[in-house]
């Protein structure tokens, strides 16, 4: 198969950070999504309905004129949220809210320290039927890095499906078969997103050979045996498994340093990547409910109705790219080839 047309994608994960950041993020996501998912990561995070909207309408101001393109505002869950902020949420038409372990990731400080004091929180959540999305790792300094995933399922997310067993519940951006197998087997209302770098690398991408900063992202790489059963999985048709980028730009500076910071920049060649992957599986026929049909249903949103091509035409992602008045930014995959184009 040389070409292939899909109802055009959504990426249920994706940070665009703010400000002068948005003139590049906004249009390489609208370029080729409908709608994504805005994580609320910011400085200071995105706490409520205000500030999500205020943040929505930043984006909107970002999208090219013509594309109808939406990015979905989302709330950042603190130890302070109160259940009137999620009521507040789902009035001004906030879908989800993230969980941030404190300390877990980029921005993450103002996150949650005491989950098990947040279960008020998420009965609003379910009461409203808004989703809680997660980012699944313990921070205690005595789990190892790599371990921090198979940890949170097994002291965090088992509890709260057990407490709130009618949340709706993404776990984000999943790394291990432990989280694959714990997805699959769950309760229909637990799902996970996958991203196109924990599809196509694992640790020794990262560490043999020279370290790459630019493969540095957290959750962290897993060894290959984990990154085979995410290949599986998202390739197995379930709809437990869709698109979520986690599309993470931050300046080269900041990642080529002796404190680099973690995140991919995909948004730019995401999609193509993810083709990339479903091709070497043999699995392009699965490709369409992954990236265009699962993630919206899950959402309870309509899927989109127009569609986009992809076509067999390798083609080399760029050095670097130049975002004006801030400086340079290394994306994913730079100055490798892809074989699919978008047409
Ligand atoms: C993300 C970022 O930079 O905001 N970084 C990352 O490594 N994925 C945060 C996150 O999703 O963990
Ligand atoms: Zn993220």
């Amino acid at each position: 198969m040389n070409e292939i047309t899909i109802t055009r994608p959504d990426d249920w994960h994706a940070h665009f950070r703010d400000e002068l950041m948005l003139k590049e993020t906004v249009p390489a996501s609208a370029r080729v999504f409908a709608r994504s998912i805005a994580m609320p990561n910011l400085k200071p995070p995105v706490v409520n309905a205000k500030m999500a909207l205020e943040y929505e309408s930043r984006l909107k101001e970002a999208t090219p004129k013509g594309n109808d393109f939406k990015a979905l505002v989302t709330l950042y869950l603190t130890n302070t949220t109160t259940t009137q902020d999620i009521i507040e949420a789902k009035e001004a038409g906030i879908l989800a809210a993230k969980l941030y372990p404190s300390g877990a990731t980029t921005n993450s400080s103002a996150g949650v320290n005491d989950i098990s004091k947040m279960t008020p929180v998420f009965e609003a959540m379910a009461a409203q039927g808004m989703l809680l999305l997660i980012h699944g790792e313990v921070t205690n300094s005595d789990i190892d890095i790599f371990d921090r995933e198979k940890t949170f399922i097994e002291r965090y997310l088992s509890k709260i499906i057990e407490e709130v067993p009618s949340l709706k519940i993404v776990l984000e951006h999943i790394t291990t078969k432990d989280a694959a197998e714990f997805v699959m087997n769950g309760p229909d209302n637990l799902a996970a997103t996958v991203t196109p770098q924990h599809l196509l690398l694992n640790r020794n991408d990262l560490l043999v050979g020279g370290i790459k900063p630019h493969y540095y992202c957290l959750p962290i790489l897993k060894r290959n045996i984990h990154q085979e059963a995410l290949r599986k999985a998202v390739t197995s048709g379930s709809s437990k498994f869709f698109l979520g980028t986690d599309s993470a730009p931050h300046m080269k500076n900041d990642k080529e340093s002796d404190c680099g910071c973690a995140g991919c920049y995909s948004a730019p060649v995401a999609l193509e990547l993810y083709a990339q992957v479903f091709d070497e599986m043999d699995a392009l026929d699965k490709l369409e409910g992954f990236a265009s049909h699962h993630g919206a249903d899950f959402y309870g949103l309509e899927r989109n109705k127009d569609t986009i091509t992809l076509v067999r035409d390798p083609w080399s992602v760029p050095q670097e790219l130049e975002i004006p008045g801030k400086g340079k930014i290394v994306p994913f995959w730079s100055g490798q080839q892809v074989s699919w184009r978008l047409k």
